[in-house]
């Protein structure tokens, strides 16, 4: 039940809300003090509306909001997280090429870019559709919509309600557009060029969603908006029509035939084998067509058929020839092709924009169901048809698979599912934020406090039975944390320091870091994958990390005595990595160059 407002009205917003009643499409959002967003009259439209002639010479062809510039900038803008390992977390460590990463997925991409640049084949992602449920997002922090009336004041101080915050006052796109917007930036430049975005969505935001892709990946790279049956059944609560339908976008990184073309749905009773062609069971089509070449063939029968062909006359020789043609009516009939199961199935068929025969979301939740037991541990899972028919559309059994918005992570479960059906090595790369689960749900009375627990949960689930089956596809995952950075400030910015408490500061690395946060740190630095090979070795008391066969070796100890970096330099790695602590003093550092540049002058050598 509302509440009563208990406090007279704002005349200016009933007035803007009036005209909004009459004239929608002059309502628009802005920003006031204080960064609340607030509703308007577009008096360039209302004028418009009237019949007035407006001035053209400021028009143009654009989609903007408010936030929009703020939200470029956010994506351009660094950031000074890390991610840091979780091993306790992470199944098969040391083999495995897919990654789990737990964080904001803005921070989350930013991280990624120079490690994965370029190197995605395929991107899915269902984020929240803005419901007016779901949770709202701000720049770079995520916040819930109690938090978010806070912040754009209609709370007072006395924690009051002053008016009702539904999604219908238009309020909420702004944000949402800004959200998606800055990670979409970022997550373009990590498509490979012959690279694949595919978007799941509502009516909710569909429309802002087309033009914001149209912008951030071009018009031309447009592939579909593919409609898809999201229920099995409807259910009859809705106003006027239910909706049973959903979104799927498909963008492309650049324009051309990228595309695979999926398995032919075929009813192979129709296909039969009479003459037991050793090319298996066929069914005949017929050779004419209207427009086709015309030409006299002859039948088995002698009699003349003049027609419009569908082949060439060289074609229809050949075909001939390779006994592909039937006569029917005992050689007396128009020639009919044979069409080849074995060659159909070969071929397969271009997917379509009409998805209705993928698995619904109802389907999905009886999946999880089968993993968790009988009880909805989580709202908005994917099914697996859905994930398979986009993997099939757009990957290479080795391409790397990225979910920014991974929720139960059904993408990492169809990646493995496809695997273990194809024999492919695909990996995958999910990205979940922490974000809580909520007391009452049967998720947290299950034990699962955090999404990204879930996610994970299935995971090792889907591993464990996969393994138990027999399968050797790759069935781990290497867990990360996005979380701030490993320096202290004053690593950052050590004009602020006070020069007489240098001596006080042991280390500028905070304490709390282990040698591994710090290698992987280093990694992302220089654009390195996460998902390599590694080992420790423990030399005289100090501890070598090598990454790839030497693609990179730190020793992160103090006080490095010359023979440690001797025995380095000899390695050759192509980069290495020391703390700038490590040296006694000035000289020693000098040193050390100088002994790099005359043992293996391509190493280059950082200090943290
Ligand atoms: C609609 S669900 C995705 C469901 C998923 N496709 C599945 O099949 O389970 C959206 C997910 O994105 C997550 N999410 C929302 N904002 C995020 C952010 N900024 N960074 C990372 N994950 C986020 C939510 O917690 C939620 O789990």
């Amino acid at each position: 039940m509302d509440k009563m407002r208990l406090e007279t009205s704002d005349i200016r917003e009933k007035n803007v809300e009036l005209i909004g009643k009459l004239f929608p499409c002059c309502v628009t959002e802005y920003r006031t003090e204080g960064d609340k967003v607030n509703k308007k009259i577009d008096f360039d439209a209302l004028r418009r509306i009237l019949g007035e002639d407006i001035s053209e010479d400021d028009e143009k062809y654009e989609f903007t909001w408010v936030g929009k510039k703020r939200a470029f900038m956010e994506a351009c803008s660094p950031t000074r997280s890390t991610l840091r390992p979780e091993l306790d977390r992470s199944i098969d460590w040391d083999t495995t090429e897919n990654l789990f990463i737990e964080g904001d997925n803005l921070t989350v991409l930013k991280l990624l870019q120079e490690s994965y640049l370029g190197a995605i084949q395929m991107i899915y992602i269902d984020p929240p559709y803005n419901t007016g449920e779901d949770f709202i997002y701000s720049d770079n922090y995520r916040i819930d919509s109690r938090e978010y009336e806070e912040m754009i004041g209609i709370r007072d101080e006395s924690e009051n309600r002053l008016f009702k915050n539904t999604n219908s006052n238009g309020r909420f796109h702004s944000d949402w557009c800004s959200m998606i917007y800055s990670r979409l930036l970022l997550a373009r430049n990590l498509l490979a060029d012959e690279g694949v975005i595919f978007i799941s969505l509502d009516d909710n935001e569909q429309a802002n969603m087309r033009k914001i892709c149209d912008e951030v990946f071009g018009e031309s790279n447009f592939i579909a908006q593919c409609v898809r049956k999201r229920r099995d059944s409807q259910a009859n609560l809705s106003k006027n029509i239910s909706p049973i339908h959903e979104y799927v976008f498909i963008y492309s990184k650049r324009n051309g035939d990228i595309l695979n073309k999926v398995r032919a749905s075929i009813d192979e009773n129709e296909y039969r084998n009479p003459d037991d062609d050793p090319r298996g069971p066929y069914k005949t089509m017929p050779c004419t067509n209207k427009g086709g070449s015309v030409y006299t063939v002859v039948t088995p029968t002698g009699k003349e058929i003049t027609e419009e062909w569908r082949f060439k006359q060289e074609t229809y020789y050949a075909l001939l020839a390779d006994n592909r043609l039937v006569f029917p009516k005992g050689g007396d009939g128009k020639p009919r092709y044979k069409l080849f199961l074995s060659e159909k199935m070969e071929e397969g068929q271009l997917a379509n924009t009409w998805l209705d025969n993928l698995a619904s979301n109802q389907e999905a939740t009886r999946e999880l169901k089968a993993i968790f037991g009988d009880r909805v541990i989580f709202d908005t899972p994917k099914p697996l048809g859905l994930l398979k028919f986009c993997l099939e559309l757009a990957t290479k059994k080795d391409s790397i698979i990225l979910d920014f918005f991974a929720g139960s992570c059904s993408t990492a479960h169809a990646v493995m599912q496809l695997n273990s059906e194809d024999g492919g090595n695909r990996k995958y790369i999910m990205v979940q934020i922490d974000e809580a689960c909520d007391e009452k749900s049967d998720a947290f009375k299950k034990g699962y406090h955090t999404i990204s627990q879930i996610g994970l949960a299935r995971i090792k689930a889907v591993s464990d039975q996969m393994k138990k089956a027999g399968d050797k596809i790759d069935l781990g995952v290497r867990v990360f944390r996005a979380d701030d950075s490993n320096m202290k400030d004053i690593y950052y910015s050590p004009s602020d320091m006070d020069q007489s408490l240098l001596p006080l500061l042991e280390s500028n690395i905070k304490e709390d870091r282990s040698d591994l946060d710090l290698l992987f740190g280093c990694l992302l630095d220089w654009g390195l994958p996460l998902t390599m090979r590694h080992m420790s070795e423990c030399i005289d008391g100090y501890t070598i990390h090598t990454y790839n066969n030497g693609d990179l070796i730190a020793c992160f100890d103090e006080d490095i005595p010359d023979s440690i970096f001797k025995m380095i330099a000899k390695r050759q790695p192509l980069r290495a990595v020391f703390r700038d602590s490590c040296f006694r003093n000035s000289p020693d550092k000098i040193n050390v160059v100088e002994l790099f540049k005359v043992v293996s002058p391509d190493t280059r050598v950082k200090v943290m």
